[in-house]
């Protein structure tokens, strides 16, 4: 069905509109339209019934990632921890933590993911390592080369006892100060998150050496990049001064957006050290002529920072816009200016990226509403580029729901009763909801790491492919569609169309287009889409979100389309929508 529609569109001229989109021609580009999806493993699927998902788990599961449509996972950090940050505190960066497996499960998992042609990537933490990590324990004692592996400096102030004050005013991003003393050195240590996570120092060759090498040993093992974490709070200005006031009146004292962060993150020099990674990445692509690596760098941050992430090679700058930027009751015009701000922002002849959800940031269905959540599988997998999903998010999860007593989270623990609701990300990190036995098939075992959202008897995949018409099959009609030329080649436009709707539409010369109508609205609209667009006076609806009440295969008048609200289509000309389904 594909390969009629690829010479369907083969050889029609790329004479492009609007907007370029992507090209792409060979086996190097791989990842330039390809759909990504982030594994949470410790929620993901547990394959040893302890009630904490696992590798041989997520090995167990790639066949999902095939069915849809996926081309590339990340998982989150699998080495060993003493779990302070579920694994974002690495005490190894060169071996699995026993919860989740082995080398060698490891390595089955790549073997069965190119089996299957899934590129996996890997998340590398390189701003901290654990407490627990030799490197750390080493430079407690000052042992060489270790001594300046870390941010190492002295106290200020000293009391009457002897205690001293940290070095200056910076903030752990979980709250509190981001300096903690250390007895047996006689100096504070500086940690950006938690106190289990100091900070790497890489002003220090011997550790840019180490991570390298870090690098080195999951290439050799045959991933395909890397997701770099927190890339942005690598460096900081070495005069270690005090950091002003953010001024906002809303964040009380001692949390981390009290302080505007202007000397300990996004300094100039992290920029080089991406660059340098690039450099080991490619010469190893080079060297073992394998397909291009990929890097996706973690940076929240402005937009013309995280664009310099593009020119010093990084593939794929996560592009947090519809996270930070739109949320439910978002207008079509606020949706247009966050696409188009990035593409405008965008160095010339790089890919762009949409990310539409991560284990930091509450779920696409509770963000937006369950009623929009295929809005947003079908905006990201619509747009040019490379689209982003976090596990879960394509059979439209929702946020579990987690007392203060039950939260294991940090970002949470370090807060209080009050407070802890809008810091936690435990809510978008419970179990994977694969079917409606015990612990909605996570795992055997009746209790979890995190407990199974109560609506998983009914939201579950097992029940979404049963239907006819679900957010799992939105989420896969879109990633079979994004693998036509149209959509690897065919130019852009974003507009809004009366009443509050998002038209997005991809299109090549000489084929009709495909339109994505969004209507943003809180009202039911009617709206006459061939007035600015050129479809056909009858066009088909190819998918639609699911409470919209429009099926599949509907043909529409394009001078009169009825969008209930809420409502999200996706029109293609009826003849590509009858070879697509093999009519
Ligand atoms: C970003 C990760 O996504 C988050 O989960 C983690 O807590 C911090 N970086 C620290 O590694
Ligand atoms: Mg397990």
């Amino acid at each position: 069905m594909l390969s009629q529609l690829a010479i369907l569109f083969i050889g029609l001229a790329s004479a492009l509109g609007c907007r370029t989109g992507t090209e792409i021609v060979s086996n190097q580009d791989w990842w330039k339209t390809t759909a990504f999806y982030q594994i949470y493993p410790r929620s993901f699927k547990d394959s040893d019934g302890d009630g904490v998902g696992d590798l041989n788990g997520v090995t167990s599961k790639l066949d999902h990632l095939v069915d849809a449509g996926v081309g590339a996972l990340w998982i989150s950090p699998i080495y060993p921890s003493p779990m302070a940050d579920f694994g974002y505190d690495i005490s190894n960066f060169v071996d699995i933590d026993p919860l989740f497996g082995t080398l060698d499960d490891f390595d089955a998992l790549v073997a069965r993911a190119k089996q299957l042609n899934l590129k996996v990537i890997l998340d590398f933490v390189p701003n901290h390592s654990s407490d627990e990590h030799e490197w750390f324990k080493k430079s407690v004692r000052r042992e060489d080369p270790y001594t300046d592996y870390y941010i190492w400096r002295d106290g200020k102030n000293p009391d009457d006892t002897g205690k001293y004050e940290p070095p200056n005013n910076w903030l752990s991003t979980f709250q509190g100060s981001a300096w903690e003393w250390n007895e047996e050195r006689g100096q504070f240590y500086l940690h950006q998150f938690v106190k289990g996570q100091p900070d790497l120092n890489y002003r220090n060759a011997n550790l840019r050496k180490e991570m390298e090498n870090v690098l080195s040993f999951w290439l050799k093992r045959g991933v395909e990049g890397f997701r770099i974490d927190a890339i942005n709070h690598m460096f900081e200005d070495d005069r270690f001064l005090d950091e002003p006031s953010s001024n906002n009146a809303n964040v009380s004292a001692g949390y981390y957006d009290s302080l505007n962060h202007i000397y300990s993150k996004d300094q100039p020099e992290t920029y080089d050290v991406l660059q340098s990674w690039r450099d080991l990445l490619d010469k190893y692509a080079q060297e073992s002529n394998t397909d291009t690596k990929v890097i996706m760098t973690e940076g929240y941050a402005n937009t013309d920072l995280v664009m310099q992430y593009y020119t010093h090679g990084s593939n794929i700058p996560f592009n947090f816009g519809f996270i930070t930027n739109t949320r439910s009751g978002s207008t079509a015009a606020e949706f247009k200016s966050v696409i188009d701000s990035w593409l405008d922002s965008m160095p010339e002849n790089y890919v762009a990226n949409w990310v539409t959800g991560n284990h930091d940031q509450r779920r696409v269905a509770s963000r937006y509403g369950s009623n929009r959540a295929d809005q947003m599988s079908i905006v990201c997998l619509i747009l040019p580029g490379i689209s982003v999903t976090y596990n879960g998010d394509e059979i439209g999860m929702l946020d579990g729901e987690i007392s203060w007593v039950d939260s294991v989270d940090p970002a949470a623990c370090n807060t209080d009763a009050e407070h802890f609701e809008q810091y936690s990300r435990d809510p978008e990190r419970t179990p994977y909801q694969w079917d409606s036995t015990t612990s909605a098939g996570f795992s055997t075992s009746s209790t979890t790491w995190l407990p199974v959202n109560r609506n998983y008897v009914s939201l579950n995949l097992a029940a979404q492919k049963a239907v006819s018409h679900s957010h799992y099959h939105v989420y896969q009609a879109m990633t079979a569609l994004r693998k036509l030329p149209i959509f690897k080649r065919g130019s852009l436009s974003v507009e809004v169309l009366a009443d509050n709707v998002l038209a997005i539409t991809r299109s090549v010369t000489g084929a009709t287009p495909i339109v994505a109508l969004v209507n943003c609205a809180e009202s039911s609209v009617s709206i006459n889409v061939k007035n600015s667009i050129a479809v056909l006076d009858q066009m088909t609806v190819y998918t639609s979100s699911v409470s919209s009440g429009i099926t599949p295969g509907r043909n529409v008048t394009t001078s009169s389309v009825q969008l209930p609200v809420a409502t999200t289509i996706v029109l293609t000309s009826p003849r590509l929508y009858q070879i697509v389904h093999g009519a």
